[in-house]
């Protein structure tokens, strides 16, 4: 029924960041507040072992790919993933004080400049095929770790990001597995996180999809959003180095105790959505179980998994005291030869312009039988502030 009230709205639910509020659908990906993330109804935990091409298929297409859809996709991607030499010499000519996420932001709008077609589905496929050459590109210039070398597709997604990246002194085929668990992992997470809804927003007013994304990719660059992933490393690590690598469980209860005393935050805990443990934290736990047990950082987090939720759970004032996603993925990286936290978000950007872009192919090629969403235009209610209404 069209005309079914699915949602009433109070006074009380205005400044309080739309938590909540129905906008409209998602036709990607699905956030359940019990059991956590779904691409195309299908669980976050049967996609996390899949090659990312074939995931990337599952959210373009709606259904898994056969063997000949997939070579054939993986061909278009690949024919569709060099990068313009001009692109690469303004994206090195970026000033290195910025941020990288504010560069991978203009990187983006320096790429739709050179590519854009204006023609959302092709934009969509030509930047996800780009986007690791991109990506490789602004780390390596950012980082200093010289020039990035040619673009080989035919290695995979992920590994020719890994080819392309030269992180010093990694073992690749550990990095690339877990870089591609980590794409996978943060292609979508619904409509409504802010860096997909910003972009959304933007490619509302028929802004080109490259622009779009930027405006998406400043956003998820906040503290709140996607570096979120870098300081809940950070944060890892300074407890390490107070505690030492033999800090037992009961040294870690003891901090977290101390942290909330003194009003600080203890990262990496509490979703918007979710009121159990984030499944993409649980399956990046598992990894590490496998094969980083041995690593003091990793060794650290998991005492943390455990008696920091138990800490945050015991008021019961707190909605959601599970660890999230960036609780463990830096730690994973770092364990795995990156220990860069500047450049996770950007590893995050890397996989969420996926599931966005093909947000934005819906919301303006697919929606209202193909005529696309009006602009986003919503009520603010006028306030007197020198009035006491
Ligand atoms: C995400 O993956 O975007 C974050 O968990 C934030 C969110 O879903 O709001």
């Amino acid at each position: 029924m069209r005309d079914e009230v699915i949602f009433e709205i109070t006074k009380d639910q205005l400044e309080t960041g739309m938590r909540g509020i129905p906008v409209g659908y998602c036709v990607t990906s699905q956030v359940d507040p019990e059991k956590g993330l779904y691409y195309k109804g299908v669980p976050i935990s049967e996609l996390s072992s899949c090659d990312p091409v074939e995931v990337i298929y599952l959210l373009y297409h709606g259904q898994r790919g056969n063997d000949r859809e997939l070579n054939e996709f993986r061909k278009d991607l690949q024919r569709r993933s060099e990068i313009d030499q001009s692109v690469i010499y303004h994206v090195q000519a970026l000033p290195k004080q910025g941020r990288p996420m504010e560069m991978f932001a203009a990187a983006l709008l320096i790429l739709g400049m050179h590519e854009k077609t204006e023609d959302y589905r092709e934009d969509c496929l030509n930047l996800i095929a780009k986007l690791p050459s991109l990506a490789a590109t602004l780390i390596n210039y950012h980082a200093g770790w010289g020039e990035t070398p040619k673009s080989r597709p035919e290695l995979g997604y992920m590994q020719n990001f890994v080819h392309m990246l030269n992180v010093p002194g990694s073992n690749k085929e550990m990095l690339s597995d877990v870089l591609r668990m980590f794409n996978i992992l943060h292609f979508d997470h619904g409509g409504g996180n802010l860096s997909a809804f910003t972009s959304k927003a933007i490619a509302s007013g028929l802004q080109n999809l490259y622009a779009s994304i930027a405006g998406g990719m400043a956003a998820l660059g906040g503290p709140l959003h996607g570096r979120a992933n870098q300081d809940c490393l950070n944060f890892v690590k300074k407890i390490h180095d107070e505690l030492g690598d033999d800090a037992s469980a009961d040294d870690i209860e003891h901090k977290v105790r101390e942290l909330l005393e003194q009003h600080k935050k203890v990262f990496g805990f509490g979703h918007a959505v979710l009121r159990v443990e984030d499944p993409r934290a649980s399956l990046f736990y598992e990894y590490g179980k496998q094969h980083f047990e041995g690593d003091s950082l990793f060794k650290l987090a998991l005492q943390l998994r455990e008696r920091g939720s138990k800490v945050l759970g015991e008021d019961g004032k707190v909605s959601d005291p599970h660890p999230n996603v960036d609780a463990i993925s830096g730690t994973i990286l770092s364990a795995a030869g990156f220990p860069y936290p500047e450049y996770f978000t950007v590893l995050f950007g890397l996989s969420r312009s996926v599931g966005i872009a093909i947000q934005i192919v819906y919301e303006r090629c697919i929606a209202r039988e193909g005529k696309g969403l009006p602009i986003i235009r919503p009520k603010y209610l006028y306030k007197n502030l020198s009035s006491n209404s």
